[in-house]
């Protein structure tokens, strides 16, 4: 009996470890196998939003925008469609005349100064002063000369690019391109600013948020007016059950599914972009409601940071000083120094100068620019009045605005 006992025991603490080892083995199967089985979940889901979205596409939307989604002459645009997803064909070459632009216009306001120092009847500059000025303007010169044959470079390379799409213009890519060569011949401005204007769909129509965004909202709204830019359409209607269309709002994110999966990101080629039969015109007015405005980006650097990581937030530099000079008037204070740190050299300062402080070891220049722009009360730069930056531009701008004045910043050496 007693033998019989502890056999019964030493016989379920047996069982009992054999059970806890397995149920270790199977946590850590599972623990292991989860991070794949829910990248597979999502794939299925996603594949399978896609398939029904292909289907809805087909029995709804080919007619006018074609099987295969390259629309057709007067009756719809294109959506298989680099220019829809944000592929520049020019973008590179646009982007390094612009830069090239303002690197002149630096240029140029240094060589200015310089003249009027060499030229001042006032405070005529001693003779050694003359000559080291006469030397500085000969470098600053032929660097204007460097930045003119790099601008000729990338027109000429955008030229080149453009006749090789000549059939994909012809069917819309880049509409008035016609009026933009003639300006070409005489070198205006106008022509960079067509073409940061027109490179994708999205800047063409000025649509703020993303692709995903504005699929969904015009299947929602429909674009009324639209036949008439179409002769040959009734027009894109409202598809969704809340604008008295047949759509649920699954369905409608399924389209956008399957429509977004068309995208090939930096893949596209020049046969991509001929095999449009009919890109994107210009909208009729007030055809496309705007998207409820973004969130503000707030004054939580650390969370501001992650969002950026998170969301892929990328500052560009153009919008950056446009959003500096203009909407916002950095430059008012920060022009000369006197009120306010100067602009030229703010990344320089920053690295060289306050990055050095005990206070800010460890941080970045992105983590410093963004700290006081949006908490310009947490550290006030020494020689200047603390309280007349003002403290609510974390409220009154977006992430993408404040990556967009940061990465401008950072081009201030
Ligand atoms: C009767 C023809 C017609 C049908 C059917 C139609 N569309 Fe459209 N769609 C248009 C026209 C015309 C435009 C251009 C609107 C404009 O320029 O404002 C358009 C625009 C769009 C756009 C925006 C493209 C851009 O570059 O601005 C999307 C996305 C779109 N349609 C998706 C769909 C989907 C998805 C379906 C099927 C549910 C569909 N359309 C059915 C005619 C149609
Ligand atoms: C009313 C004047 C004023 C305006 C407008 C203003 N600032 Fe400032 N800013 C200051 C002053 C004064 C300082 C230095 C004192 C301080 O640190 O707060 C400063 C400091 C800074 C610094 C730190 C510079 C350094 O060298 O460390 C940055 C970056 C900055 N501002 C960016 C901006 C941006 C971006 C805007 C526009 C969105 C802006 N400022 C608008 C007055 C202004």
């Amino acid at each position: 009996m007693n033998i019989l006992f502890i056999r019964s025991i030493e016989g379920r603490i047996l069982a009992g470890i054999t059970m806890f080892v397995g149920m270790m083995i199977l946590v850590g199967w599972v623990a292991i196998n989860e991070e794949a089985r829910m990248q597979s979940f999502v794939r299925q889901h996603t594949g399978r939003s896609i398939e029904r979205g292909a289907e809805l596409y087909a029995s709804l939307c080919s007619e006018c925008h074609g099987e295969e989604g390259y629309g057709a002459g007067d009756r719809a645009p294109g959506l298989n469609n680099p220019h829809l997803f944000g592929f520049d064909p020019v973008g590179l070459q646009t982007a390094a005349i612009t830069n090239a632009n303002r690197a002149l216009v630096r240029l140029n306001k240094e060589i200015d100064r310089l003249l009027a120092e060499l030229t001042d009847a006032q405070n005529p500059p001693t003779e050694d002063r003359q000559n080291a000025i006469l030397a500085e303007i000969a470098g600053l010169e032929a660097q204007v000369e460097e930045q003119n044959i790099a601008i000729n470079a990338a027109v000429t390379e955008r030229i080149t690019i453009l006749e090789t799409l000549e059939t994909a213009v012809e069917n819309g890519l880049f509409p008035l391109w016609d009026t933009v060569v003639d300006i070409e011949q005489t070198g205006d401005n106008e022509v960079e600013v067509f073409f940061n204007n027109n490179g994708t769909r999205l800047a063409q129509v000025g649509w703020a948020g993303d692709l995903h965004g504005y699929v969904v909202t015009t299947l929602i709204h429909g674009r009324p007016g639209s036949a008439r830019v179409y002769p040959n359409s009734t027009g894109m209607a409202a598809w969704s059950q809340t604008a008295g269309g047949p759509l649920r709002q699954d369905q409608i994110e399924d389209l956008a599914a399957y429509i977004l999966n068309w995208d090939k990101g930096e893949n596209w080629t020049t046969e991509d972009f001929i095999a449009v039969a009919q890109y994107g015109k210009p909208l009729a007015d007030g055809s496309l409601p705007s998207e409820p405005p973004p969130p503000p980006a707030g004054d939580n650097v650390a969370g501001i940071l992650l969002r950026w990581e998170l969301e892929a937030v990328v500052g560009s530099a153009v919008s950056g000083e446009m959003l500096y000079d203009q909407e916002f008037g950095c430059t008012d204070c920060h022009r000369d120094g006197a009120s306010a740190p100067d602009t030229i050299g703010t990344a320089t300062r920053i690295r060289n100068e306050r990055l050095t402080l005990p206070q800010f070891a460890g941080y970045t220049l992105e983590q410093y620019l963004i700290e006081s722009i949006t908490r310009p009360g947490d550290y006030v730069v020494d020689g200047y009045s603390s309280g007349l930056m003002p403290v609510n531009f974390g409220l009154r701008m977006t992430d993408q605005q404040l990556a967009d004045i940061v990465a401008y910043l950072l081009t201030q050496e």
